[in-house]
């Protein structure tokens, strides 16, 4: 399948990285490449971006369809949560801004053949980075029935987690779980009928869980967000548009944190811990998509944008 990927919230994302000719950006999920055209077409000849992903399939495809922006642009195999030496490989001390478009491609779900999606029977892989890590089809297999509970509740948010992990356990044991339609097939038959939720397919929550605890996502994030601030010239903007409530979450407490100055208990008469805030906020909640861009691209419903800047 051809590399696809609706890019979102895409003006959004311009203005609040305050993109403008001559600046330098970091792209930290390339994905299809689509922001990082338009960052690149807003920065002009005299600016630079820095693209990454992990996931080499994106890094073939952003390398031809970014061609024509050389040697403005400088594509990186690897984790977002790596920018710290990256930057310092090429002896770059900050940049003006910093992007992250959390989740999947569209390419990943429904093109790639590693089992993303419950609407397809393909290999049970769901590894980003299929050179890194142990595939879902390891995790389901081998994981402990409670070990397999605890997952699917953190990172699904999934009530019938206990359930679903008993009946994935019974599963296993009659014939190792290989493919994504035969994992969500046992999940259904978990949810019982009179719970599953309208129109959301009852593997929904379990897919995310598994997903996210193959590809280590919300480590990648905190990892990140630590060092984030000190990656950026004074000035420059963070953006992160997250698609659930999970890597939400993370952002909107990290981006407190680092725009917390002094942590002094209040009845302290003056600052002991010298902390002055990091970054000021510049969405005090998160920006939605609009009307007209969810009649477009019914996928960007969950989108959510958040952005700070360096003080
Ligand atoms: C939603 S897509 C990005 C789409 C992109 N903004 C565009 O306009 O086409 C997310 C991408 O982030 C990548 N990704 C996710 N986590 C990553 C990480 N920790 N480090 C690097 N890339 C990551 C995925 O491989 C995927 O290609």
């Amino acid at each position: 399948m051809q590399y696809r990927h609706d890019p979102v919230m895409v003006k959004e994302v311009i203005d609040h990285l305050n993109c403008s000719p001559g600046k330098t950006y970091v792209d930290g999920t390339l994905g299809g490449g689509g922001h990082a055209q338009a960052i690149l077409e807003a920065i002009g000849p005299d600016g630079c971006l820095l693209g990454i992903d992990r996931d080499p399939d994106a890094i073939v495809h952003a390398g031809k369809s970014l061609h024509s922006f050389k040697p403005h642009v400088q594509i990186f195999h690897g984790d977002f949560a790596d920018l710290p030496q990256i930057l310092s490989r090429l002896h770059m001390t900050g940049v003006d801004g910093i992007l992250l478009d959390l989740g999947l491609s569209l390419y990943q779900l429904k093109g790639s053949g590693r089992g993303f999606s419950f609407m397809r029977d393909e290999p049970l892989d769901m590894r980003m980075n299929p050179e890194q890590g142990h595939t879902a089809a390891t995790l389901v297999n081998r994981l402990s029935k409670k070990d397999l509970a605890d997952l699917i509740a953190r990172y699904g948010e999934e009530s019938w987690a206990k359930r679903i992990a008993r009946y994935i356990v019974d599963a296993r044991s009659q014939q190792p779980i290989r493919s994504s339609l035969q994992f969500a097939e046992i999940v259904k038959k978990a949810v019982p009928v009179r719970h599953r939720r309208g129109r959301i397919h009852p593997a929904t929550r379990t897919f995310q869980a598994i997903r996210i605890a193959v590809n280590k996502e919300l480590d990648a994030l905190e990892k990140f967000l630590d060092g984030a601030a000190d990656l950026l010239n004074p000035g420059g903007r963070l953006c992160i548009l997250s698609f659930h409530s999970l890597e939400d979450r993370i952002v909107k407490q990290r981006f407190k944190a680092l725009a917390r100055g002094c942590t002094c208990p209040p009845d302290f008469p003056k600052c002991v811990c010298g902390k002055t805030p990091q970054v000021s906020i510049l969405t005090k909640k998160p920006v939605r998509p609009g009307q007209a861009e969810l009649q477009a691209n019914p996928l960007a419903r969950s989108a959510r944008l958040r952005a700070a800047e360096r003080c």
